[in-house]
C-alpha cells in the first residue's frame, strides 16, 4: 500500500514546480500505472516514494508507515528500479545480487533459488560471472530487476521498467508483477506505453505539469474524458500543453 497526501516538490528554489499537491492511494493487490508527458513529474514522484528525495510538503505512507519518520522500515519492504540502471560496474552480476541479498537480509537458500530462477528467465545465467561493465543496457536493467525480484518485497516501484526490455523479458516481468499483486502486493510503475497501461494496469493515474489530472480504472477514465475509446486519446485530451 502506498499513500501520497498533498505531496509537493520544487527544484531550483521553487522555480520549477515538479510535483504540485499530489494525493493518491495505491491499495494492495493493485497494478498502478503512472502516466504523463516528459517532465510531468513521474520520476520526481517515484524518487520521493522510495525516499531518495524529500517532499517540500505533504507525506508519503508505505505499508502504514511514514517514509521520512520510518525510512529504513519503508525501504525494507520496497524494491526500486530506476529508469537508468546505473549500478556498481565492477561487481559481477552474481556479486551484485548477493550484495542486494545481504542488504535486504534474504536467506542464502531463498536467494540462491530466486537468483537461479530469474537469471534463467532473463537469459542472464551465462553472464552472471561477468562484470556489469560488460553488460548491455538491457542486461543491466535485467540484473537490477533480478535484484528486486530476489527480495520479493511487498511494494515494487519501477520507473519505466519495460523500456529497453526485449519482448520475452517484458512478458516475464509483467507475469511476475501480476502474480505479486494477486498475492496482495503493490506495484507502482511509470510508463509511456499506452498499450501496456491499457492492458496491464488495474488503475491508472495521469500527471501533467506536476498535477494529477485523472486517476481511476480505464472505464472511469473513459467516462471522465467523455467516452473516448482509447487510452491514447484520453491521454492526449487530458495532457494538452
Ligand atoms: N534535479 C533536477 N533539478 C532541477 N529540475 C529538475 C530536476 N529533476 C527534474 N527536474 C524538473 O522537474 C520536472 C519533472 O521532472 P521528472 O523527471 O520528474 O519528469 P518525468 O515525468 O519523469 O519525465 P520523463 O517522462 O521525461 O521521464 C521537469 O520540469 C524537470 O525539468
Ligand atoms: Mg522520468
Amino acid at each position: 500500500m502506498i499513500e501520497l497526501k498533498n505531496v509537493c516538490k520544487s527544484y531550483n528554489k521553487g522555480a520549477v514546480r515538479a510535483v504540485d499537491d499530489l494525493t493518491l492511494t495505491v491499495p494492495p493487490g493493485e497494478i498502478f500505472g503512472f502516466l504523463g508527458p516528459n517532465g510531468a513529474g513521474k520520476t520526481t514522484t517515484i524518487k520521493m516514494i522510495v525516499g531518495i528525495l524529500a517532499p517540500d510538503a505533504g507525506s508519503i505512507i508505505i505499508e502504514g508507515r511514514d517514509n521520512r519518520r520510518e525510512a529504513l522500515a519503508c525501504k525494507a519492504v520496497t524494491a526500486y528500479v530506476p529508469d537508468a540502471p546505473e549500478i556498481y560496474e565492477r561487481l559481477t552480476g552474481m556479486e551484485y545480487l548477493n550484495f542486494i541479498g545481504d542488504v535486504y537480509g534474504v536467506p542464502a537458500a531463498t536467494r540462491a533459488e530466486r537468483a537461479t530462477r530469474w537469471l534463467e528467465v532473463f537469459e542472464l545465467a551465462g553472464a552472471a560471472a561477468d562484470p556489469i561493465q560488460t553488460y548491455s543496457h538491457g542486461m543491466r536493467q535485467k540484473i537490477v530487476l533480478t535484484g528486486a525480484l530476489l527480495v520479493e518485497p511487498r511494494v515494487f516501484v519501477l520507473d519505466e521498467p519495460l523500456t529497453g526490455l526485449d519482448p520475452r523479458s517484458a512478458h516475464h516481468l509483467k507475469e511476475a508483477m501480476r502474480g505479486h499483486c494477486d498475492r496482495g502486493g503493490t506495484l507502482f510503475f511509470s510508463t509511456h506505453v499506452m498499450e501496456v497501461a491499457e492492458k496491464f494496469c488495474d488503475r491508472i493515474a495521469i500527471i501533467n505539469k506536476g498535477r494529477l489530472t485523472a486517476c481511476g480504472t480505464l472505464e472511469e477514465l473513459r467516462r471522465q474524458a467523455g467516452e473516448s475509446e482509447s487510452l491514447e486519446k484520453i491521454f492526449l485530451e487530458l495532457t494538452q500543453p
